[in-house]
């Protein structure tokens, strides 16, 4: 596989050769459940669909290279991606997580998996000597995410490294909200990113994908046996549809990082807005490390309108803006995260991670930023 120096030229081309037979530009869709043989044991690096297709091959190859890794596992969806990072682990380990992990990273946790034995500790990993104090003797993994939801906490990477080297830990971050444009963790040290697809890498909200990444010979190779062995994988039409976004994400990202800070600036001066979270904003607790580590702010901005009264009001008084579960889109969309994303966490969790009645999460889009501040000062001015 040719590797490529820029970023866009990765993009673009990185897993994605002409197609050999033909010279088609795009990568077909290999709609094939299996490959013939010519003879017994004979094939062409392809027998079955389960086990590895060439347009995931594409995808996979893709996504590797932005991350500037050598491996890349793609599953069905973000959950799935995540379900088999914690299948690399055996009953009776244990795992530190983020607090303010995704919730269907915490329903995975806490109501598949601790019934087979995995222990779960969620803590502030913003500090980390929280972070490894919260490590125990049967500690496997630090499994982060930053910038996380949806108070937008940021973890420092080089830090958790460090941290998990010196502990023997596998480290893992969900790099969903940054997208390899903007932070590429593995280059911290990191053994592995794990992505939702569905999210900033595709890009256009018509398809659901997960994706592990890794330097790590035998992790890949166990990740790939669980591919074949478990079947959670992403379907070629799916990978093929995220090629076509993973192609324009340097340009899409930095759109995305341009519009947020406008609408978070703008959210800033509105009198009805109490607080507004946004890694680019100075008066983030973790503004200068989020400089440090990413070349960007992203798209995702949470902010704190009082009551669930308000946040309804808001909510009901929007037009543009489209309330809706999920993010990275090129459309703008907003979440309630108290009862969409994060209804999975107890009240008494929700509550230490900021998550409040009151609070707004809003997926900044590619529309024109004044159309999106006409349509949420339509919303916010009545209430
Ligand atoms: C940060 C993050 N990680 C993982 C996931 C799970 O991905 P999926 O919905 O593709 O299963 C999500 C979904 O919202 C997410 O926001």
């Amino acid at each position: 596989m040719t590797r490529h120096k820029g970023f866009s030229t990765r993009a673009i081309h990185s897993g994605q050769d002409p197609e050999p037979v033909t010279g088609a530009i795009m990568p077909p869709v290999f709609l094939t459940s299996t490959y013939v043989q010519e003879e017994l044991g004979k094939h062409k690096g392809y027998e079955y669909s389960r086990v590895s297709n060439p347009t995931r091959t594409a995808l996979e190859e893709n996504v590797a290279a932005l991350e500037e890794g050598v491996h890349g596992m793609a599953f069905g969806s973000g959950t799935a991606a995540v379900d088999a990072i914690f299948h690399l682990l055996k009953p009776g380990d244990h795992v530190v997580l983020s607090r303010s992990v995704y919730g269907g990273t915490y329903r995975i946790a806490r109501m598949v998996w601790e019934k087979f034995g995995l222990q779960f500790d969620f803590v502030d990993s913003t500090d980390l000597g929280i972070l490894e104090r919260a490590i125990r003797p049967e500690t496997r993994m630090l499994f982060l995410e930053t910038p996380a939801n949806p108070t937008m906490e940021i973890t420092d990477l080089a830090g958790s490294a460090r941290i998990a080297r010196e502990h023997g830990l596998y480290s893992v971050v969900d790099n969903t909200f940054a997208t390899p444009a903007l932070q590429q963790p593995l280059r911290f040290g990191l053994t592995m990113v794990v992505h939702s697809l569905t999210k900033y890498l595709n890009g256009h909200s018509d398809m659901l994908g997960g994706v592990v990444i890794t330097n790590d010979d035998g992790i890949a190779e166990r990740l790939r046996f669980f591919q074949k062995a478990v079947g959670g994988i992403l379907s070629p039409f799916d990978a093929w549809l995220c090629l076509r976004g993973t192609k324009t994400l340097a340009v899409r990202m930095k759109q995305h990082c341009i519009n947020a800070m406008a609408v978070a600036e703008w959210l800033t001066r509105h009198p009805r807005v109490q607080q507004v979270y946004y890694p680019g904003l100075p008066d983030h607790p973790r503004h200068g490390l989020a400089k440090e580590q990413m070349s960007g702010f992203g798209g995702m901005i949470s902010f704190e309108l009082g009551s669930l009264e308000a946040a309804a009001g808001f909510l009901r008084g929007i037009r543009l803006c489209a309330l809706a579960e999920s993010l990275g889109g090129v459309e703008t969309i907003v979440t309630h995260p108290a009862s969409m994303t994060h209804a999975a966490i107890p009240p008494s969790l929700r509550k230490e991670i900021g998550v409040t009645d009151g609070l707004v999460r809003i997926s900044v889009g590619l529309e024109d930023v004044e159309d999106l501040c006409a349509d949420l000062e339509a919303a916010l001015d009545p209430l």
